[in-house]
């Protein structure tokens, strides 16, 4: 069984396969003159990774497997230069084809690397955790981290085809399936119709075809009508600003970005409250879906002023400040809307919430 959905953007259709996709692949590998295999690890050493890795041998030349170190620490401008090297020895050229196997991190690297390397070559996504099934893979966003800051180096890049395979969430640690959960409430937050059968499955810690197809579909719609993120691209930012400054202020080491995502998630829609967009109790719905999920909402008191602090960085800045993502009451519960200047009186007394012991 799979579900497979249109994704539209700058121009080119890729679908977007989520379910047992083993035998799209060659589909993906004919006509290439090479193939690159780019994962970590970890994720070889899952029953998925060892089953593409063969299926890719089988379809294709497979010139290289390139093995990222884990997580972060291969989102990095060095090890983008030692991949692209091992991509020129192994003989790739622009008619060949790099196939990222593995969470946000891979995705995100795999991805630049394709972006850059001779200008540009077609890269095949295989997210392997909830969190790059329902984001990281999906709408060309590509990126290296530089030490100041996440994603700062990339490009718009999108691949040839995602296939999503739920089967290999079997074999990911507790934490970081629980993580991604962060980012599939992030969907309901901006789509409150899908919110309850959303907190359900979270709640429920089942990440399942069905959940996984209702995010994309959403994400994807998104990316359609705002491919280069000028406007309403901005709204799957939401949580992310003050996320990131936690995620930072943990040096990327404390908090997984989902869990990060899960307080920005709670700092904004506390923060809305103080703007009076929201009332008491959407913060509480909110909070109750996220902490029913596992995830946290709170954070110390000397870890929020740090995060503060730490978002000066974000890419979301204008000359008039921070600008915002932030929910609004409407008739469908909230609508969501993104460039909000929010008054630094109130994002201080937001983060002094966020502080306290929950
Ligand atoms: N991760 C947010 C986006 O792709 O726009």
């Amino acid at each position: 069984m799979s579900t497979t959905l249109e994704a539209r953007q700058q121009g080119q259709a890729y679908p977007v396969v989520v379910g047992s996709s083993g035998g799209r692949l060659p589909g993906f590998t004919q006509g290439r003159d090479r193939i690159a295999l780019v994962t970590c690890a970890r994720v070889l050493a899952t029953p998925h990774g060892k089953r593409v890795a063969a299926s890719l041998a089988r379809a294709a030349p497979l010139a290289a497997t390139v093995i990222l170190p884990d997580g972060e620490r291969g989102k990095t401008l060095a090890v983008l230069e030692r991949s692209a090297t091992r991509l020129l020895r192994a003989g790739l050229t622009r008619r060949s084809l790099v196939v990222a196997l593995g969470g946000g991190a891979v995705t995100d690297a795999a991805g630049f690397l394709s972006a850059v390397f001779m200008r540009g070559v077609d890269w095949l996504a295989v997210p392997t955790t909830v969190l790059a099934m329902v984001d990281a893979a999906l709408g060309g966003k590509t990126a290296v981290n530089l030490p100041l800051a996440k994603n700062a180096v990339g490009a718009f890049h999108p691949p040839v085809g995602v296939l999503s395979d739920p089967a290999s969430l079997g074999t990911l640690p507790e934490r970081e399936l629980r993580s991604g959960l962060g980012e599939v409430l992030k969907y309901g937050l901006l789509r409150p119709e899908l919110l309850p059968h959303l907190a359900a499955r979270a709640r429920a810690g089942r990440v399942d075809e069905r959940t996984i197809a209702a995010c994309a579909r959403v994400k994807l719609e998104i990316v359609e009508r705002d491919p280069r993120e000028r406007a309403e691209r901005k709204l799957l930012n939401l949580g992310h600003t003050f996320g990131h400054g936690v995620e930072a202020a943990g040096g990327f080491r404390r908090w997984t970005h989902g869990e990060s995502v899960a307080i920005g998630l709670a700092f904004a829609f506390r923060l809305a409250r103080i703007l009076g967009r929201v009332g008491e109790e959407e913060v509480e719905r909110v909070e109750a879906a996220l902490t029913g999920a596992g995830l946290p909402v709170r954070v110390e008191a000397s870890a929020a002023r740090k995060a503060r602090l730490l978002m000066a960085h974000d890419k979301k800045r204008s000359s008039a400040g921070l600008l915002w993502v932030l929910p609004i009451r409407g008739p469908r519960g909230w609508a969501v809307e993104w460039d909000v200047v929010a008054d630094p009186t109130a994002v201080g007394q937001a983060a002094r919430e966020i502080g306290r012991p929950g």
